[in-house]
């Protein structure tokens, strides 16, 4: 597809000294449109030129070439240059690239040969599926997407919580115990339930305690009786866990969580050995990290045995020789700001290739907040995420039987299922990860607002123009000067920047850049349907509207399914 920025790039480099990929980088997309499609901002080129901002735009101006190019014109405001592309020019090229790439029209191949890890949702054995754990497998999961359709060979790592010396407890507990609860059903919530209960006794009693730490002990070498208990609470959890994923359709390529790096730690103790910065410190073994203005970071503990991090750097070893990444990403919440820093800080000193430790990245996010108040998990006040996803299927399911009484049993449940599910996922991904996300029913499932059901909902209108027009034009017979209007013309830039739009996704790793772009795009699409009728007499006209509904069509479900939103045909 033609590249408009790299022809502005171009006719700039033959004017101001500087590389055309530099020059590239600085050119923006204004705000406001009347200011044209693109900007060039000079405030930075004041001091070489020894002039304002303002009049370097000026001069600029009168030198730049534009014959050679799709650039219509171009205008100066105040320290910018505005670039105005060929409006004929663009929309032609969009539709021919869509027409020629159908449903992998976004795809690219900048990521060929890379391979990006990333680590998402990964949550802890025995422990209830939080809230916190619902955003990092949905932010997760769209990073994954995003960076497979940019052509990176993409690993997605469920790095389980499955081991810790509360293992030991609740390996105890269930000894005692075990029969009196009923694991079939709620693993977790009964697992849990022997949890408190062991802790409460071992408080009590330092012989337990005792006890629990021999447990511990004897799973670490291996013990057959403790291997298989700890074994049934992983599957029994997983199990649960997998209800969620499913309903979520989320799916990982590997589940090497902590425990699978238990025996992988004594290398990570050697390598730090040798490197002299081992010491000792009340009986632990750290690594200090005054210098960087951090606590230092514990590697084993005064019994011997080691922690979470240093499971997590026994990870990044492994992962740096099995998959050589180009990048791993962490998606974890900001509550683990620190460690991440630290471990990151440690790793430098594992001889691993320099490529991997610069690899290395925490993608932090924010928390959830429910709109009357924070969403505690302590004092039982839990949200139980299995229940939210339900709660939003049936939520939709109502709305949707009050809508359209007409549709069948099944397709009511299919659309309630996508656009409940649709609806958490697009209100967990629309702001900034960093942010804190507010959670509020009325919001998330307003069909009018920028929600997940408002782009579905656009998705449908464009479905049924489609159905009701039966065939769709090839694009010979589209005549673009047709869907030359305002409202046409703002679909059709939408459209032209979605690949970039990927992109830049992938360079913040923030999903919600897609999020904004289909809310953008669901909201052109409405204002074009709004002021023209598509079906309509003259052919012509009908033709390209159609069309331009049609790469709509195409794009809304591509967009969305990057996110893992999935689209219902009917609403
Ligand atoms: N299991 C941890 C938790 O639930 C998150 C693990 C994050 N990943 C890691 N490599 N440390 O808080």
């Amino acid at each position: 597809m033609k590249d408009f920025k790299e022809q502005i790039a171009n006719i700039l480099t033959n004017v101001i000294d500087m590389d055309i990929q530099e020059l590239k980088s600085i050119i923006e997309i204004p705000k406001d449109e009347k200011m044209g499609d693109y900007a060039f901002p000079c405030f930075r080129f004041a001091k070489v030129f020894g002039k304002a901002p303002a009049m370097i735009a000026e001069e600029l101006k009168e030198k730049l070439e534009l014959s050679t190019t799709d650039i219509e014109k171009v205008e100066t405001a105040g320290a910018y240059l505005n670039f105005t592309i060929k409006k004929e020019a663009l929309t032609s090229e969009v539709l021919k690239e869509i027409a020629d790439k159908n449903e992998n029209y976004g795809k690219q191949e900048i990521g060929i040969g890379k391979n990006v890890i990333v680590e998402y949702s990964s949550p802890n054995i025995a422990k209830p599926f939080h809230i916190g754990h619902l955003r990092t497998t949905l932010i997760g999961r769209a990073l994954y997407n995003i960076y497979k359709t940019l052509g990176y060979n993409t690993i997605g790592i469920n790095h389980l919580g499955d081991y810790g010396t509360q293992f030991g407890k609740m390996i105890e507990g269930y000894k005692r115990w075990g029969s009196e609860y009923n694991l079939e059903e709620n693993p977790i919530e009964e697992l849990t339930k022997i949890y408190v209960r062991i802790n409460q006794l071992c408080k009590e009693n330092e012989a337990v305690l005792e006890q629990c730490r021999e447990n511990f002990k004897k799973l670490e070498e291996g013990d057959e009786y403790c291997t298989s208990l700890w074994k049934q609470f992983r599957d029994l959890s997983l199990k649960e866990f997998y209800r969620i994923y499913d309903l979520l359709d989320i799916h990982f390529d590997s589940l090497n969580g902590e425990a699978f790096y238990s025996d992988k730690t004594d290398e990570v103790i050697d390598i730090l050995e040798r490197t002299g910065k081992l010491v000792e410190s009340e009986g632990a073994k750290i690594i200090d990290l005054e210098e960087q203005k951090m606590p230092p970071c514990i590697i084993c503990k005064s019994n011997g045995s080691t922690i979470y991090a240093t499971r997590d750097l026994a990870a990044i070893l492994y992962r740096a020789r099995t998959y050589d990444f180009d990048k791993c990403l962490y998606v974890v919440a900001y509550e683990q700001n620190l460690h991440f820093k630290q471990i990151f800080e440690v790793a430098k000193l594992l001889g691993i290739p320099e490529k991997c430790q610069k690899g290395l990245e925490h993608i932090s996010y924010g928390m959830v907040h429910l709109k009357s108040g924070k969403m505690s998990t302590r004092e039982g006040n839990v949200i139980k995420v299995e229940e939210l996803l339900q709660e939003a299927i049936s939520r939709v399911r109502t709305i949707i039987e009050e809508k359209n009484p007409e549709l069948t049993e099944e397709e009511k449940d299919d659309i309630a299922k996508k656009v409940g599910i649709g609806a958490v996922i697009y209100n967990d991904l629309a702001g900034s990860r960093i942010k804190d996300e507010i959670f509020d029913w009325d919001t998330i499932l307003n069909f009018n607002g920028e929600t997940g059901p408002y782009i579905q909902y656009t998705y449908v209108r464009t479905n049924s123009v489609l159905k009701k027009v039966g065939n769709i034009p090839t694009l010979s017979e589209v005549d673009i000067k047709q869907i030359m209007d305002d409202e046409a013309y703002k679909v059709s830039k939408l459209l032209y920047s979605y690949p970039e739009i990927i992109r830049n996704a992938a360079q913040k790793n923030e999903p919600s850049i897609i999020s904004k772009f289909l809310i953008d795009l669901a909201k052109a699409y409405s204002s074009f349907y709004n002021e023209n009728k598509i079906i309509v007499e003259d052919i012509k006209v009908q033709n390209a509207r159609v069309y331009l509904t049609y790469i709509t069509n195409l794009v809304l479900k591509n967009g969305a399914h990057l996110l893992g939103i999935e689209m219902p045909e009917k609403m």
